[in-house]
């Protein structure tokens, strides 16, 4: 079945960019020029994904207000012939359609799902962190929809880790059944490198069925009161099959500092103005 909708949760408090996060979400800080979520959203659109459920929180409505048009800006612009930016600003707003849906309380990724099941109905969809940012040549969700067409059940990006790291991630034990395709035989959560059943990582891309919604509504949360995406994920693995996908591409946690740091540099040495300038201020500071 057809991917058709795309879920991204952005209702995190982003506790680990405080003090910039207490009333900018983190999903709006940029890279370069452009916030993250928007890249996120650049990769929705180039999927030919119609429609975008976007979970948010309080003081989040801002990253709704990014995506919509912006008629006094607009007239500003055309009126100093700032035709460039117009465009620019214009392309934003006509991206993709776009639906929120509050979720009152940041009580976990699993929640922040649950909260797009009236709007998804009976469909397989996406699920994009939105503030988890993929730098590839063909957008991740694109190459997983590619692999989606020949199978059913859930999908998960994964990515290979270093064994120290395994403690950050939801890691799976898989079977390889195809080109960067496993199957997935058991998923746990943060396993110190010692426990870990891999250094397969699971990361913010997802394409899950809607069985996946009854699933969540029914799981106990956690110590810390949230509802885990990953329990609900092992109890859809009894239902359907799951499969991770290394997915060909360069991946950053925007929501961590030194995440967010290197996608910048990252970004910036290639930006075709801003590139060559960084280039040589940065082999002037390592001097
Ligand atoms: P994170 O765990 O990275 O977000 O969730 P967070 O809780 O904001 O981060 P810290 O640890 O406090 O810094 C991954 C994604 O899921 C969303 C977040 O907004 C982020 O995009 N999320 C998380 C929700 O939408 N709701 C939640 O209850 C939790």
């Amino acid at each position: 079945m057809k991917v058709k909708k795309a879920v991204i949760p952005a209702a995190g408090f982003g506790t680990r960019f405080l003090p910039a996060t207490k009333v900018v979400p983190k999903e709006l800080l940029p890279i370069v020029d452009k916030p993250t979520i928007q890249y996120i959203m650049e990769e929705v659109a180039s999927a030919g994904i119609e429609e975008v459920i976007l979970i948010t929180g309080r003081e989040k409505g801002s990253i709704e207000d990014h995506f919509d048009t912006s008629t006094e800006l607009e007239n500003h612009l055309r009126k100093k012939g700032r035709n460039d930016l117009l465009k620019i600003v214009q392309e934003i707003s006509e991206m993709v359609t776009l639906v929120s849906v509050r979720q009152k309380e940041p009580l976990g990724l699993g929640h922040a799902i649950l909260c797009a099941k009236k709007i998804v109905g009976q469909e397989p969809f996406a699920v994009l962190l939105g503030d988890d940012l993929i730098d590839a040549k063909v957008p991740c969700i694109r190459q997983m929809m590619e692999v989606y067409q020949e199978m059913e059940g859930g999908l998960l990006a994964i990515q290979k880790v270093p064994k120290p790291e395994t403690p950050l991630y939801g890691i799976i034990k898989g079977k390889k059944v195809g080109d960067r395709v496993y199957s997935v035989e058991e998923m746990v959560e943060k396993p110190e490198p010692g426990k870990a059943p891999s250094n397969l990582a699971i990361i913010g891309r997802y394409i899950l069925p809607p069985q996946i919604f009854d699933i969540l509504e029914n799981v106990q949360p956690d110590r810390r009161g949230e509802i885990q995406l990953t329990d609900g994920l092992r109890e859809l693995r009894r239902e359907v099959p799951i499969y991770g996908y290394e997915f060909l591409g360069d991946r950053y946690d925007a929501g961590d500092k030194l995440g967010y740091l290197q996608a910048n540099l990252s970004f910036g040495l290639r930006h075709p103005e801003l590139g060559p300038k960084l280039k040589k201020y940065l082999k002037n500071i390592t001097l």
